[in-house]
């Protein structure tokens, strides 16, 4: 099959690129860095011909909650009907556990916004909501720094490594469209300032953690059940110390 994997350069597209590719597909990532581009439109028609599935792993340059919503919102608008036009029958998109219990939250809002637009377009889809990836750790730690120290909130987090979301991404793709949501996360919920702490641990770096339960991720407050997975969810096989200890800086 021909798979087109928007985001195809990035953290979790890549490693979709690569595990179609190795199942004998022939997956062609595009992005800005291969000359395909969803908010200007370049090169999406032409990379989108003869294609059966597409794979939307893109991200907003942008976290700005203005910014990252007019992003989703164009991107996917301009990829569906792209679909549509070059008749793919399945898309794929890669949102977030939980996002619709934090509307406080200006990046989380933007991937709701994603998903209904999903849902509203008439194609054939399969939605793979994730929770946060291990790799994400490092850089949610610095957006939480200020001087020496790292204030998170106190809330569980049930993180998932990028392999295992990428393994799970991969067989949706090659799989039937279910017209709804899967869920995936980590085989554990972990404190979040443990989390945090532990990598920093691990990378010898002194900043100290403090869990503040009014402390703010991605502009809202957590409770253990915000963003943490349901019962139904697919439980990815690696744990966090595994993760870790292949992981070090
Ligand atoms: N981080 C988390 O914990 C988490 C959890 C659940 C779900 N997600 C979702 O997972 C998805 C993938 O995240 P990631 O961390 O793998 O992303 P990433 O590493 O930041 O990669 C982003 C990708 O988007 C591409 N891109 C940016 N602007 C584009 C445009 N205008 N047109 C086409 N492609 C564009 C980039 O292309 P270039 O390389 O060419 O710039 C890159 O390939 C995101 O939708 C994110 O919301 C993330």
């Amino acid at each position: 099959m021909k798979i087109v994997v928007i985001g195809g350069t990035g953290l979790i597209g890549s490693k979709v690129v690569r595990n179609l590719s190795a199942r004998g597909h022939e997956a062609v990532p595009a992005s800005p860095n291969t000359g395909v581009n969803t908010i200007s439109g370049e090169g999406l028609d032409a990379a989108l011909a003869g294609a059966q599935v597409v794979v939307d792993l893109a991200n907003s340059p942008s976290f700005e909650d203005a910014a990252v919503l007019e992003f989703f919102r164009t991107s996917g608008g301009n990829l569906l009907k792209a679909e549509v036009n070059a008749g793919v029958g399945h898309h794929v998109a890669l949102t977030i556990v939980g996002a619709e219990r934090v509307p406080d939250s200006g990046y989380m809002r933007a991937k709701i916004a994603q998903e209904e637009l999903i849902e509203a377009a008439g194609q054939p889809y399969t939605i793979v909501r994730s929770t946060q990836f291990f790799e994400f750790l490092r850089a949610t730690a610095d957006a939480a720094t200020d001087g020496d120290t790292v204030r998170v909130p106190t809330a569980d987090l049930q993180p998932i490594a990028a392999e295992d979301v990428a393994a799970a991404v991969t067989d949706v793709a090659m799989a039937d469209p279910v017209n709804g949501i899967i869920e995936i996360a980590g085989p554990e919920r972990i404190k979040f300032p443990d989390l945090i702490r532990a990598v920093l641990t691990a990378d010898n770096d002194p900043r100290t953690v403090v869990g503040d339960q009014h402390a703010r991720y991605f502009g809202t407050e957590l409770t253990d059940a915000s963003i943490t997975a349901g019962t139904d969810a697919h439980l990815g096989a690696t744990t966090f110390a595994a993760w870790l200890a292949v992981n070090r800086k």
